[in-house]
């Protein structure tokens, strides 16, 4: 076996140096373990935005962002929308392995069997004001579920923390309905387990007491398909907060309502209700180059949302299966968006754009995925909550892999302080 490969760092102010091992993954590039740096050198390394920082190691999800290559568990994401279902994608991200019919059935069946909110939970929904934001509800809601789930839970226990994952995985569409229904006035909906998951999601949101739901074929599959895609993303904004979280010994409910918070931000998985107000906004292809002006323009704060991503420096995969999907449902739905004018149009000017193509900003997921949710009739407001349902599969994977990690430490950043150096205190009446 060839020796480790070392990177020498040497501070030639004060001749301290530090042999710094090189850490190979399955694929990508190999990493320098900083670990020693300070204990040999007395330097911290500075990274803001973690550009060049990996966090941990994992085995669930792959990027190559200069490729637009995304992996769940080494299968390419292209094969997984084309063949799977996300109940199949998320017993993939917990188990590692795709399912044997006897274990997708058991999995189907204990999520079927958790999707129930305890009753006391639902007079939660009361205390909203009836225009709550639909994210504010859902990260109270999954971080209140932690006062009815947690008395015996055991992180260090494996069945409690697969038991965790089922509850969460099962309950986040129940909790994700009752947030929609409060806010339209509608009575909460029980979950009917003889449906599938995205069926079953899709009665609880949109099924009135004094009708039965003509739901369309259609609409349950494009659903299960961007849940697909939205199940993972490797260490991203929410799922680092959800792992710096699970790092203190937080349950699992409270480190998952972290991750909800941390998806709502436009920067992230808010930026697909972004995407619908700016195309609203926008209104007609004839302005779509006055919004690219203002978008490479420096001294305006306005960005084209749905573009960019800090990984992928090329098409996102998800936005391509995307953007194909969207033709396709609003067909198959008989929908005329004028909307999708607006996003193609803006797509085009954008990828032609010396702006946009020197900077290698690319339409990201959030960029078509609007457009479907708004043709299933699911109000902007609740589009990150569809990403929050998916993404729970995603954050309670890396939960439990982070728990099932020997030596596993709480997280803790260093910063550069830039503050005022040591002064003594001044009494009021001398200030
Ligand atoms: N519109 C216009 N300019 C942009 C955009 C955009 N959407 N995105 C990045 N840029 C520009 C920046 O102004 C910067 O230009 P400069 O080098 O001249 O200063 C350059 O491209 C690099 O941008 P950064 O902000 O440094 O890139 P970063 O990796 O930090 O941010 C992010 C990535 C947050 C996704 C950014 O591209 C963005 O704000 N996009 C719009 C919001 C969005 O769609 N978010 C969803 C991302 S996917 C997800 O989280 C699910």
């Amino acid at each position: 076996m060839s020796d480790p490969k070392i990177v020498k760092l040497v501070d030639e102010s004060s001749n301290r140096s530090s042999e710094l091992p090189l850490i190979n993954g399955t694929l990508g590039p190999a990493c320098i373990d900083i670990g020693t740096l300070y204990k040999d050198t007395g330097h911290f390394t500075y990274d803001p935005g973690y550009g060049s920082t990996a966090s941990t190691k994992s085995a669930i999800t792959y990027i190559d962002g200069d490729q637009g290559v995304l992996l769940y568990r080494g299968y390419p994401i292209e094969q997984l929308a084309a063949n799977s279902s996300f109940l199949e994608v998320a017993y993939l991200l917990l188990n590692g392995e795709l399912p044997k019919p006897e274990e997708f059935k058991t999995f189907e069946h204990d999520v079927s069997h958790h999707t129930m909110m305890h009753e006391s939970l639902k007079n939660f929904f009361q205390g909203f004001h009836h225009d709550a934001h639909p994210m504010a509800m859902l990260a109270a809601a999954v971080a209140s579920l932690s006062a009815f789930y947690h008395d015996d839970l055991s992180v260090d226990d494996p069945a409690d923390r697969k038991l965790a994952a089922i509850r969460l995985i099962a309950k986040m569409p129940t909790i994700a309905a009752a947030c929609y229904r409060y806010s339209v006035g509608w009575p909460l909906r029980y979950p009917r387990n003889n449906l599938e998951y995205v069926d079953r999601f899709l009665h609880m949101m949109f099924e009135v007491p004094s009708e039965p739901l003509q739901m369309n074929p259609v609409a349950a599959k494009a659903l299960d398909l961007l849940f697909i895609l939205h199940a993972d993303h490797e260490q991203n904004a929410s799922t680092s907060t959800v792992r710096l979280v699970g790092s203190t010994g937080a349950n699992p409910y409270a480190s998952i309502a972290a991750g909800i918070t941390a998806l709502w931000g436009p920067a992230h998985g808010g930026a697909n209700e972004a995407v619908l107000k700016q195309l609203e906004e926008i209104g007609t292809p004839d302005n779509v180059e006055s919004a690219i002006l203002r978008a490479k323009d420096k001294n305006d704060s306005f960005r084209l949302m749905g573009f960019g991503h800090r990984v992928y420096k090329n098409f996102d995969p998800r936005a391509k299966i995307i953007r194909e999907m969207c033709h396709k449902v609003l067909a198959e739905l008989g929908v005329n968006d004028p909307l999708l004018d607006v996003a193609m149009k803006l797509e085009e000017a954008a990828l032609k754009d010396d702006y946009f193509v020197e900077r290698k900003l690319y339409p990201n997921v959030d960029f078509y995925s609007g457009i479907i949710y708004k043709a299933l009739g699911i109000p902007t407001e609740m589009f990150t909550v569809m990403f929050a349902i998916a993404r729970t599969s995603g954050w309670i994977a890396h939960w439990i892999e982070q728990h099932e990690t020997p030596g596993s430490r709480i997280g803790r950043p260093r910063q550069i302080y830039t503050g005022s150096d040591v002064r003594d205190y001044v009494p009021t009446a001398k200030r």
